[in-house]
């Protein structure tokens, strides 16, 4: 899929910009501040009717406006689809074709985007909450399913706590919210340990591209219960153990909402040994990793890499770019760069210059 044209108004900075893109590589460059950022987060944003940078709606309304909107038209192989976001302090809206659409997981659909930002490139340096978004946003895009879990999983987690927090413990009821929670987090981890399965085929074929070198990466997934057959009676008896401890606390200690991963280079925890070069590498290989898990040409997602190529030497920023640049639609910001066969948008006080190299 592609973003043929993109029309913003009071959105960031912007009070009305028309942008029609190249359905191949676009780099959008600018000096720092000048609105590179805000254009991608708007395609962006279509994506899951959220920012990447700001859960405040007003954020992302000019200031001293009443409403903000995007506007896009989005091609797939063989249809058409208009898009408009409509924004104001108080309700966010997304239809498509003239019809509101209610859920998310059906924009993502209509339009799938993958991004790396700037605060990406620490990743592996960040909270585990970090990774666990990476996996629950990409596996959710692909499985309803997965979603259907992670929504019940919330409910009963919630449940759970509010029970733990009680004057006295509801044994019963405790009992049956567990087992239900069990029951929830069993399906959780498989399709986990199925995608980190599936990443993995992948993710070191990118690694090599964008770096160069003979690397091998690869992501350590270690479920919170090992899965096996007897995954579901050894949740149970860890729950049971850990029981004390979670009424001391208040709340479930152990379960998927506390789980992690980590990603080797050459065997060695990228965290602890890797580069900033590399982190930043090996974090925008796997934001890639989707991409080709996804078969249909036609549904592929849109790529968005902004400020990905700062801190990257000339040799891994050409390798980079040779890499995307076979991919289907592109976007990328930066500050200055010289890239032929691309489409260049020059941002310069809201006035925004398209021309082809
Ligand atoms: N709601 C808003 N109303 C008006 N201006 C805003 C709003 N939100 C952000 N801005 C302004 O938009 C400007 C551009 O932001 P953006 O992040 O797109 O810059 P950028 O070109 O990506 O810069 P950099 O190279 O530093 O990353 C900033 O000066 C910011 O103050
Ligand atoms: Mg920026």
């Amino acid at each position: 899929m592609i973003v043929s044209k993109l029309t913003l108004r009071n959105f960031r900075n912007y009070d009305h910009v028309e942008l029609v893109f190249s359905p191949k590589l676009n780099v959008i460059v600018g000096d720092n501040a000048e609105g590179k950022t805000n254009i991608v987060e708007a395609i962006y944003y279509l994506s899951l009717a959220r920012s990447f940078r700001t859960s405040e709606i007003n954020d992302l309304i000019k200031e001293r406006r009443q409403f903000a909107t995007i506007e896009a038209v989005v091609d797939n192989l063989t249809t058409r689809k208009e898009i408009v976001a409509l924004m104001t302090s108080s309700s966010k809206k997304v239809s498509c074709n003239g019809k509101q659409v209610r859920r998310i997981s059906d924009l993502s659909k209509l339009i799938n985007v993958i991004v790396f930002e700037p605060k990406d490139a620490l990743m592996f340096h960040d909270s585990p909450l970090v990774r666990r978004n990476y996996l629950d946003i990409n596996l959710s895009k692909k499985s309803p399913v997965y979603l259907e879990n992670l929504i019940e999983f919330e409910k009963l987690l919630k449940e759970r706590n509010s029970i733990l927090k009680g004057e006295e413990i509801d044994k019963i009821h405790l009992d049956v919210v567990t087992k239900k929670l069990i029951e929830v987090e069993e399906q959780i981890v498989r399709y986990r340990l199925a995608y980190i399965s599936e990443i993995n085929k992948i993710l070191s074929k990118i690694v090599k591209a964008v770096k160069g070198d003979d690397d091998e990466a690869v992501l350590n997934y270690n479920p919170f219960i090992r899965m096996d057959e007897k995954f579901s009676q050894a949740c149970a008896r860890a729950y049971e153990k850990n029981l004390e401890s979670d009424i001391k606390h208040k709340a479930t200690q152990i379960g998927i909402h506390r789980e992690d991963f980590s990603l080797s280079l050459n065997g060695k925890d990228i965290a602890t040994h890797g580069s900033q070069g590399e982190n930043r590498l090996v974090v925008i290989a796997l934001k890639l990793a989707p991409y080709f898990l996804i078969e249909d040409e036609g549904e592929k997602p849109i790529v968005v890499l902004d400020d990905a190529l700062s801190e990257l030497d000339y040799i891994h920023r050409q390798r980079l770019i040779i890499f995307v640049a076979k991919m289907n639609q592109v976007f990328i910001t930066a500050t200055e760069l010289n890239v032929s066969n691309a489409t260049i948008f020059v941002v310069n006080h809201q006035n925004i210059t398209r021309r082809n190299t």
